[in-house]
């Protein structure tokens, strides 16, 4: 019988298989209306340029957090998702840097201290697996986050018929997010059933406390992510003045719908983890305030 370890071991090799990095020389760089296409998607072409290209910091964050990881995540964070990540990060910063934009400021290398503790105390194996539930709903997120923005944003490009873009950058990047996905969902499935009661509610208070959208780090990038939701339209059920979810798709329902189920399916009513309606709701605002300053 085929355990959890063995089905993540051959959705790794599957994915290294079936999804080389995506060479820069297959991309049409093409673009008929540079200043009407920067208008609308520079910015989230910059942000999520900058998000791709930070996994060189996720991957020091991990180790950081994870001392001693499990064989087959090593695999998955070194060989398969870390290079794929990148060629998207190069892809998109190349493409902002066509539309006449500058290259998007990263940070690859800052571990902040809060992760450093956690992976001090995570050379205690019961703690490390706490870590591990947490980098796995992180991953999770993101990758959910990241399958959804390149489905909106590949809607969006095709309205404006910049098809190279679309056909040649934006299709190849989303066909590759959902394996990441699959990879964190699988893995925080299997892993959830594994932790004692503390270890379950050390991670739920520590993902409450936690929780940012993917990319944010500080309150400009909050207002940042703010914008990119704006511009792909799914800001409407966070804007101030209207009932939560009373319009437009619910983002935070989609991006933590596993996580309600694995970490908060005993709160019955709660059709969403309210830290992340509320930092979505947080970034609508904060990118708000910002345009008005
Ligand atoms: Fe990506
Ligand atoms: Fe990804």
């Amino acid at each position: 019988m085929l355990t959890e370890t063995d089905r993540l071991v051959a959705h790794v090799a599957r994915l290294g298989e079936e999804h080389p990095p995506i060479p820069l020389d297959s991309v049409d760089f093409t673009v008929n209306d540079p200043a009407g296409f920067e208008a609308r998607f520079g910015h989230v072409l910059d942000y999520m340029a900058r998000v791709e290209l930070e996994v060189d910091r996720n991957v020091l964050e991990i180790s950081t957090m994870l001392p001693n990881p499990p064989e087959v995540d090593k695999q998955f964070y070194a060989e398969v998702w870390q290079p794929q990540e990148i060629q998207h990060g190069l892809i998109l910063d190349r493409l902002q840097q066509v539309l006449g934009r500058p290259p998007a400021t990263t940070d690859l290398d800052h571990v902040g201290l809060k992760l450093k503790v956690l992976g001090l105390l995570a050379h205690l194996e019961p703690f490390q697996d706490v870590c591990r539930m947490l980098y796995y709903l992180t991953g999770m997120a993101t990758e959910r986050s990241a399958v959804i923005a390149y489905n909106l944003l590949h809607d969006g490009v095709i309205e404006t018929g910049e098809h190279a873009v679309a056909d040649t950058v934006i299709a190849p990047i989303k066909r590759q997010e959902p394996g990441h996905y699959a990879f964190y969902q699988l893995s925080a499935r299997a892993h959830w059933a594994t932790l004692a009661r503390w270890q379950k509610w050390l991670v739920r208070h520590m993902r409450r406390i936690s929780f940012a959208p993917v990319g944010v780090n500080n309150v400009e990038q909050l207002a940042d992510f703010g914008d990119v939701m704006e511009s792909l339209g799914v800001d409407r059920a966070y804007r101030l003045g209207l009932r939560f979810g009373s319009e437009g798709r619910d983002l935070a329902a989609d991006v933590a719908r596993v996580e309600q189920e694995l970490l908060w399916a005993r709160d019955r009513g709660l059709p969403v983890p309210d830290y992340v309606s509320r930092a979505f709701r947080e970034a609508v605002e904060a990118a708000r305030a910002r345009a008005v300053r």
